[in-house]
């Protein structure tokens, strides 16, 4: 047991090392291109294109590879890009020169912006290879990269003052952004280490060291110490919430209904029934959209939607790990609450005491306020709840229900001062 949280130790540091982000790559595959004119024109030349008329950039066609290479000489002296492209501060570009034919001391510039940058060459007297760029082209390939320093916007552009017969391919045009991972208690750092942070997403650094948290709180990797660990990162080893890698999300079926769309899919009323309150039936729950997510619909009192969870897998080591998010329109009325059934037992609620909302046998994860939220409605919040339970490892029945009464005085106006939405996953 020691011996495995020391390797997972090992394996931690060795995850947070800081890292090189690709963030854009241009002309990198073997391809032929089409010259193509015009205003409005897709040039199919991954874009790029001759800077003074409305004409896809010189390119050359090979056979040996099979592709077509963006060239520029004396006669086309210049290609560049047709949509701009931000860099960020501290940007590394990186692309790769075919030099052919001859050159005098002669310059290749990259330039976007107000940004250049200048590469000088002079041709060898023999080639050093004649294979692998085009056919059997004679030529040499020089490997350019640089660092930009302050943020730079606009089209990328590649330009020589050849005079002569020479030529440039321009292949490889990379973009990359190093960016540092800090430790997971730091909000900022100077390294990846746990004692270089300069500020802590809990309290403050003593010798650049954040503080772990209070004994009964659990860490969450960069954001700070909370009630639990959310429940996607149910292991907490050393110290913090981490991701169970042996899981199985019997949830994926769900998932359809977080995604933003702009009309709801058609088949989400396949993938789920309503729970009729016999006193007062209500026929109206159906799919609706409160802000940029779709819920079941709205209920009121002991209504609730219900959904078949198919697990289709032989799982029997697994504890089955239930996600629900439930929209609380205006506040749960004091005594009633939300109950999650599996087939048609019991196995958890949340509800409102005196003073707070609380849960039964599922933890709060988070409570979100919403800043939209459907008419009548004042106030929304998102209530996460999950919860691991042991049962047999077969498909059930999963059921949401409202325990809400009427109260009196809310009979009276015929209005019911909070409903539910719920979302399962
Ligand atoms: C060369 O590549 C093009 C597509 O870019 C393809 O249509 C063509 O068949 C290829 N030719 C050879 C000889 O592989
Ligand atoms: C210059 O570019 C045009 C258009 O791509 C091409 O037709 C012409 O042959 C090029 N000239 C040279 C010298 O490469
Ligand atoms: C654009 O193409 C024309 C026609 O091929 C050519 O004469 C001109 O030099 C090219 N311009 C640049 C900047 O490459
Ligand atoms: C940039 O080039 C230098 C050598 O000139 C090399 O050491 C370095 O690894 C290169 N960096 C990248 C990101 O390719
Ligand atoms: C509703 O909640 C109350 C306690 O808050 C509980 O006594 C009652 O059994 C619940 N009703 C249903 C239908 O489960
Ligand atoms: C739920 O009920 C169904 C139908 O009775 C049954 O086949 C299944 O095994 C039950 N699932 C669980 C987890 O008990």
């Amino acid at each position: 047991m020691i011996l495995n949280s020391h390797l997972m130790l090992c394996c931690l540091f060795i995850y947070l090392n800081a890292q090189w982000y690709q963030q854009s790559a241009y002309l990198i595959q073997n391809k032929l291109f089409i010259e193509s004119t015009g205003l409005g024109t897709t040039y199919q030349t991954e874009g790029f294109i001759n800077s003074t008329q409305q004409l896809s950039a010189n390119f050359i066609n090979c056979a040996t590879p099979n592709t077509s290479y963006i060239t520029l000489n004396s006669k086309n002296t210049s290609a560049q890009k047709d949509s701009p492209q931000l860099i960020p501060s501290g940007g590394i570009i990186s692309f790769d020169l075919y030099f052919h034919d001859n050159w005098l001391n002669e310059a290749v510039t990259f330039t976007i912006e107000s940004f250049y940058y200048t590469y000088t060459y002079t041709s060898p007297t023999t080639y050093p290879s004649s294979i692998g760029f085009c056919n059997s082209t004679p030529y040499e390939v020089k490997t350019i990269n640089f660092t930009v320093t302050s943020q730079v916007s606009g089209y990328i552009k590649f330009s020589t003052n050849v005079a002569g017969n020479g030529q440039v391919s321009i292949r490889n045009i990379i973009f990359s952004q190093y960016k540092m991972n800090c430790f997971p208690t730091c909000s900022t750092c100077t390294g990846p280490e746990y004692n270089q942070c300069t500020t802590c997403y809990q309290g403050y650094p003593t010798h650049n060291i954040c503080p772990q948290c209070p004994l009964n709180l659990f860490y969450r990797q960069n954001q700070g110490c909370k009630q639990n660990c959310p429940f996607s990162e149910q292991k907490y080893v050393n110290g913090f919430c981490q991701t169970q890698l042996q899981s199985y999300h019997i949830s994926a079926g769900f998932w359809q209904f977080v995604i933003q769309s702009s009309s709801p899919p058609p088949s989400i009323f396949s993938q789920y029934s309503l729970i009729y309150d016999p006193q007062n039936i209500d026929t109206s729950p159906q799919v609706v959209q409160n802000g940029p997510t779709y819920l079941f619909g709205i209920f009121k009192l002991n209504s609730g939607p219900y959904r078949f969870i198919i697990i289709s897998r032989n799982l029997n080591n697994y504890l089955i790990g239930l996600k629900i998010q439930l929209l609380i329109f205006d506040n749960i009325p004091l005594g009633c609450g939300v109950q999650i059934k599996i087939n048609n037992t019991y196995y958890g609620s949340i509800f409102s005491t005196n003073s707070e909302v609380l849960s039964h046998k599922f933890k709060i994860e988070e409570v979100n306020i919403q800043s939209t939220c459907i008419s009548p409605y004042i106030s929304c919040q998102l209530y996460k709840l999950y919860g691991s339970f042991d049962i047999p490892p077969y498909s059930f029945l999963l059921t949401v229900q409202g325990n809400y009464t009427q109260s009196q005085s809310l009979q009276k106006t015929q209005k019911f001062g909070s409903w539910m939405g719920c979302k399962l996953y």
